[in-house]
Order: C-alpha cells, then structure tokens, then sequence
C-alpha cells in the first residue's frame, strides 16, 4: 500500500495540528450552540472522529450518506442513501467533508440540509481543491483544513477505488497504482 504513494502532500503531524487549530475555532464558533455536526460518509469517517474530538463543547453527532445516480456521472445528479436521523430544525447544524473538489457533493448535501430549516448551515472540509471546482457553484466552505493543488489525493479517508483509506496521510499515487 505505502510503496503504490509517490509523494506525501500532507503528514500525520501537519493534520494533527491543523485539526487542533481548526477545533479551537470550532469550539469558539459553536460554544453554548449544542450544534449537530453531520458527516458526509464514507471518506470523511478518519477526520470526523480527529475532528469531534477536538470541538470541546457540547454537540451532537449525525451522518448522512449520498451517492451519484447509475450512469448519470457527467450531469452530477445526487441522491440520498442515507438521511440524517436528527431534527435539525432550528439548530445550529455543520457539515463536516473529506474534500471540496467539484463541489457537487456539497452543493447537494448542503441543499438538502438546508430545506429541513436549521438556524444556521455551514460547512467545514479537510481539504479544499478550489481548481476543480464545477462553473456555477459558489457555494464556498467556511472553513478549511487545507488547500491542495489539482491532483488526486488518498489516505485519512480518501479513497481510490474503496483503497487507501487508512493511510494516515494524505498522498499522491503512483501512475502505475491507477492501472492495478
Ligand atoms: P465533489 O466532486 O466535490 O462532489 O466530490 C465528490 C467526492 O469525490 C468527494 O467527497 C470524495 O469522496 C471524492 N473525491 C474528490 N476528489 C478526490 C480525490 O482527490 N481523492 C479521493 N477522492 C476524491
Ligand atoms: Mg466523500
């Protein structure tokens, strides 16, 4: 697994750090909130439980899974697979996300999150690949774990074909790891 990694872009020690830095803004953003923190699966499952752990105020935790529609990859057409189980109207809700890339996901989820009326909506992503993003989404995260540049990333949830997952790290694969 590790030998099919060209480079490492982000280390163990630079994500321990960023999610302790990002924690002490989330835990002052939502103090006295009670927020309901909704995780977007499977990729975000590694820096949803780091990040949790560092938001030091009361909360509570949901998970929502979406995928694309069969054959409809182009158009980006979403559903839901999963909803949350909370009632999230009227509370302070956050999304957490693995990566912002063309922003289809997101400007889904955050659309259908956004009909059930909470009293606040906003998104926080572990990474954010702003070159990737589709023509007409202006939706834009409030806040960032790390900026990366127009390549494919693995590790810390991220995943290629269901692999890599559990790298501790986010890396860049080998040309030939695409090929099998
Ligand atoms: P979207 O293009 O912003 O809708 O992102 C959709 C999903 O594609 C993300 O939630 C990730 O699961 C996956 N994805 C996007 N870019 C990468 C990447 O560089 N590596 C692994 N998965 C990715
Ligand atoms: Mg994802």
């Amino acid at each position: 697994m590790e030998n099919d990694i060209l480079k490492v872009l982000i280390t163990e020690e630079q994500i321990r750090r960023r999610v302790q830095e990002l924690g002490v803004e989330l835990t002052k953003d939502y103090e006295g909130k009670d927020p309901v923190i909704v995780g977007v699966l499977k990729g975000v499952v590694v820096f949803y439980a780091d990040m949790i752990r560092q938001i030091k105020t009361p909360c509570q935790m949901d998970f929502m899974w979406i995928s694309s529609y069969a054959g409809t990859t182009s158009t980006g057409s979403m559903q839901v697979k999963r909803d949350i189980s909370a009632d999230i109207r009227g509370r302070h809700v956050l999304i957490l996300e693995d990566i912002f890339d063309t922003g289809n996901s997101l400007d889904f989820t955050y659309r259908h999150l956004l009909s059930k009326e909470p009293a606040s909506l906003k998104i926080c992503t572990f990474l954010d690949k702003p070159e990737r993003r589709k023509p007409g989404i202006t939706l834009k995260p409030d806040y960032v774990g790390y900026t990366v540049p127009n390549e494919f990333v693995v590790g810390y949830g991220l995943d290629f074909n269901e692999h890599y997952r559990n790298l501790p790290y986010i890396g860049v694969l080998k040309p030939e790891a695409y090929e099998g």
